[in-house]
């Protein structure tokens, strides 16, 4: 495999732009996508904001953000990836969306270029057909926020070569990262157990078990977990979550991965949680309120 020196990543969303900029920290020059030049601008901002964070902690000098910073280039046009090394793609949830930004890629990007998808449910072989190179295809899958959690999922196909695993795998211990190797089935590892603990969770709020404060208070202070199942799944985004919920459903055809009613209402209204200003909760003020949801 040539060496990953440069890397494109797709979506500048929650994700793409926490990507973008571990990729960036570890010395990557780094192309970043996006759709419009508002959205873009929206995610060069949050990489900006994030660094600014870490300077102010004193956990990165200035020039060392400045350099990071001058790492990062912005594009709307797709051609500008045909120099990367390694495409990572962080758009939205939807097969049909991944499936032709993949098949245009695979004809601006030379033979070498490694394709990897950050989806949370979909599986990679799914993609990877959609392309001429199903052994230069993995899974990345990282975890939000990406900047903070150290683990990444990578995952291999029965069509993906062994030198194209390995280079993934040392691409994310160089990244500082730690990974875990992950078979193509949807959810991988951690959404195969988390998403449907989500799911009950709403499900439990529906059923009257508990008030979302009281359910997040009850979980954070009687198991440990750093949020509660609604600040999590505001943190998440529910129209992600929703669309998960879809695609492992469709998958597994088992009930526990069915989206709740509930959910399917909050994406209806726009209320994708904290991206959004509300969810579950309510992200105006000071501090999240929850929301008063009779029904
Ligand atoms: N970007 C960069 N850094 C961030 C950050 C962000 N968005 N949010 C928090 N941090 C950093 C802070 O700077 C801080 O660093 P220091 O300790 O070095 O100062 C550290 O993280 C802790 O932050 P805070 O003290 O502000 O807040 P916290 O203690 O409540 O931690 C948290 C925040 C790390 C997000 C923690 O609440 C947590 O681990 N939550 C669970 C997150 C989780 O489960 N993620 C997985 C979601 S599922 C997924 O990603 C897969 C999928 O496909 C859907
Ligand atoms: P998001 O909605 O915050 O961002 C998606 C971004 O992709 C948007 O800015 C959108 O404009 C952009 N986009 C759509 N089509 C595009 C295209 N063709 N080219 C360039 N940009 C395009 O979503 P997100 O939460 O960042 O999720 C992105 C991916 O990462 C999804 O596959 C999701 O399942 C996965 N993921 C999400 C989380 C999470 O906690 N949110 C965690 C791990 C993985």
């Amino acid at each position: 495999m040539a060496e990953i020196r440069t890397v494109a990543v797709v979506g500048s969303g929650l994700m793409g732009s926490g990507i973008a900029e571990v990729v960036a920290r570890s010395g990557h020059e780094t192309v970043v996508r996006e759709v419009n030049d508002q959205l873009l601008d929206q995610g060069l901002g949050r990489i900006r904001k994030s660094l600014d964070r870490a300077v102010d902690k004193g956990k990165m000098e200035p020039d060392a953000r400045d350099a990071t910073m001058d790492r990062v280039r912005g594009t709307t046009s797709l051609d500008d990836l045909g120099g990367s090394d390694l495409v990572i793609e962080a758009i939205v949830e939807n097969l049909e969306a991944k499936k032709d930004l993949f098949g245009k890629l695979d004809s601006i990007c030379p033979e070498h270029t490694l394709f990897a998808s950050n989806t949370s449910s979909l599986t990679i072989t799914e993609m990877a057909a959609a392309t001429g190179r199903t052994d230069r295809f993995v899974g990345l899958h990282f975890f939000n926020p990406v900047p903070v959690m150290k683990l990444v999922e990578v995952v291999r196909t029965i069509a993906t070569s062994e030198a194209s695993f390995r280079a993934a795998y040392q691409f994310i211990e160089a990244l500082g990262k730690q990974p875990v190797e992950a078979k193509d089935a949807s959810g991988f590892i951690v959404n195969r157990l988390l998403v449907p603990y989500m799911l009950d969770a709403i499900r439990s709020l529906e059923q009257g078990l508990g008030s979302i404060e009281d359910i997040d208070r009850a979980m954070v202070l009687g198991t440990g977990y750093p949020m509660g199942p609604f600040t999590l799944g505001d943190f998440v985004g529910l129209d992600t979550l929703f669309r998960i919920a879809e695609i492992m459903y469709d998958e597994y055809a088992e009930t526990r991965f069915a989206p709740p009613p509930l959910l399917r209402r909050m994406v209806t209204l726009g209320r994708f949680g904290r991206k959004a200003g509300s969810g579950f909760y309510n992200y105006d003020g000071d501090r999240p309120v929850p929301m008063k949801l009779d029904f």
